[in-house]
């Protein structure tokens, strides 16, 4: 399958934004589906929609059985031995909200120490800050270089004998620095600390080996990989999650319920109470397949050499600024950028002109905009299924917003 007959894969990449054919480079936010996901997802609520877990009619024992095949492909996809140990959630942000009540809460104590990053996403960062203000438990930071980076000896220091848990992003939503993860991992595991990677920019792009890693949890979201939205991803080591308490009560968590209490469901079910997203969870499985007939390692050559091309194009301007990290190896393919004087907003605005769809703002991470001194910045993030034609449609964007705002020729962008 060659990259120019995958588009054709992609049903909303034939339509046209603002009278010219759309260029996605949101991809970071979330991902299109190919038709395949688009299909399944129809095929389901068609053929097989019954609730899962409950029934013994056919419908039923045939939508459990095809969620239950998709945890058992998450679970090949990521290398984990064990699919119980592949938690449904609705997104990453509720998987580690659901490792700060079910694990925080249980075994964290005044005093403790969790350390994360200062280029953490807000959702690897609020649910600490609430369990923070609960249990008396301080949170410690590994400062970000000017670059985008992370110093491992940073890194190293942060860490004290009162270190519980270590929380971090693999790859930054709003920089795109690829983190050196395995070394993370261990200096977090030598400290005594369980461990968490956030994966979501991460997991649709590279390949991950829970049982190399060597980390404790790890979340990442269907949506950013060519999956459906509202189907999350938790994995955990399975003795914490055997050892944590549930999240959420209700429904298929438990085993027995009496008036006075009730005892819990086995793995995964004690943590996913209610009915769950079932006809997402089995569309989440041709989106799977996908990435795997393509090849993570060809996919990510891929749109890197597109966002190495993006940067060339963004760098040859003097009045832009790129952020993020020079070296390409610690780079993925999301490219941040400033125009001087112009507010990101009116940047995306402009490029949207063009059908060209890139994020701009903060991308959820505030306390990274102000440690790099931004308020926000414009981002392209590339995907399988862009090209040049994207590439470009991004520099017809790009002279128009600068001839648009009159940007004259100068450094120092942001
Ligand atoms: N976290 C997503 C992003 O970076 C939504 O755009």
């Amino acid at each position: 399958m060659s990259f120019a007959d995958l588009r054709q894969d992609f049903p909303i990449l034939k339509r046209l934004v603002r009278g010219k054919p759309l260029a996605y480079l949101d991809n970071a936010a979330t991902s299109q589906k190919p038709r395949q996901v688009i299909e399944a997802l129809v095929d389901f609520y068609e053929n097989h929609n019954a609730n899962v877990h409950r029934g013994v009619h056919t419908l039923s024992e045939e939508s459990t059985s095809m969620v239950e095949a998709v945890r058992a492909k998450v679970a090949d996809f990521i290398k984990a031995p064990k699919p119980e140990t592949v938690i449904f959630t609705r997104n990453a942000t509720e998987s580690i909200n659901l490792v700060a009540h079910a694990w925080g809460r249980k075994f964290l104590k005044p005093g403790d120490e969790i350390v994360l990053t200062e280029m953490e996403h807000h959702s690897n960062i609020v649910p600490w800050q609430l369990l923070a203000e609960e249990k008396g438990v301080k949170l410690r930071f590994v400062p970000v270089e000017p670059d985008g980076t992370l110093d491992l000896e940073k890194v190293k220091a942060a860490m004290t004998p009162k270190t519980r848990l270590f929380s971090f992003t693999a790859v930054s939503n709003a920089l795109g620095t690829v983190n050196p993860v395995q070394e993370m991992i261990s200096i977090g595991k030598a400290a005594g600390a369980t461990v968490l990677v956030d994966a979501c920019q991460w997991a649709p792009h590279r390949p991950i080996d829970v049982g190399s890693w060597g980390a404790d949890f790890i979340a990442f979201s269907a949506h950013k990989m060519l999956g459906p939205t509202g189907i999350g991803v938790l994995w955990g080591r399975e003795e914490l999650l055997e050892a944590m308490d549930p999240f959420l009560g209700g429904g298929d968590m438990i085993s027995r319920v009496t008036l006075e209490k009730s005892q819990w469901n086995a793995l995964p079910f004690k943590f996913e109470a209610g009915t769950p997203n079932f006809a997402d969870a089995a569309a989440f499985g041709p989106a799977l397949d996908y990435l795997n007939a393509v090849g993570l390692d060809v996919l990510r050559k891929h749109e890197e050499a597109l966002a190495a091309k993006a940067r060339a194009m963004l760098e040859a301007e003097p009045a832009v600024t790129l952020l993020g990290p020079e070296d390409p190896a610690r780079r993925s393919g999301v490219v941040s950028f400033n125009i001087a004087g112009l507010h990101p907003h009116d940047v995306g605005t402009v490029f949207d002109l063009e059908g060209v769809a890139i994020r701009v703002g903060h991308h959820c991470c505030q306390p990274l905009m102000r440690k790099l001194k931004c308020g926000g910045t414009a981002r392209a993030s590339f995907y399988l299924y862009n090209d040049e034609s994207d590439l470009e449609a991004m520099a017809r964007a790009l002279k128009r917003t600068l001839e648009f705002f009159k940007v004259a020729p100068q450094a120092g962008a942001r």
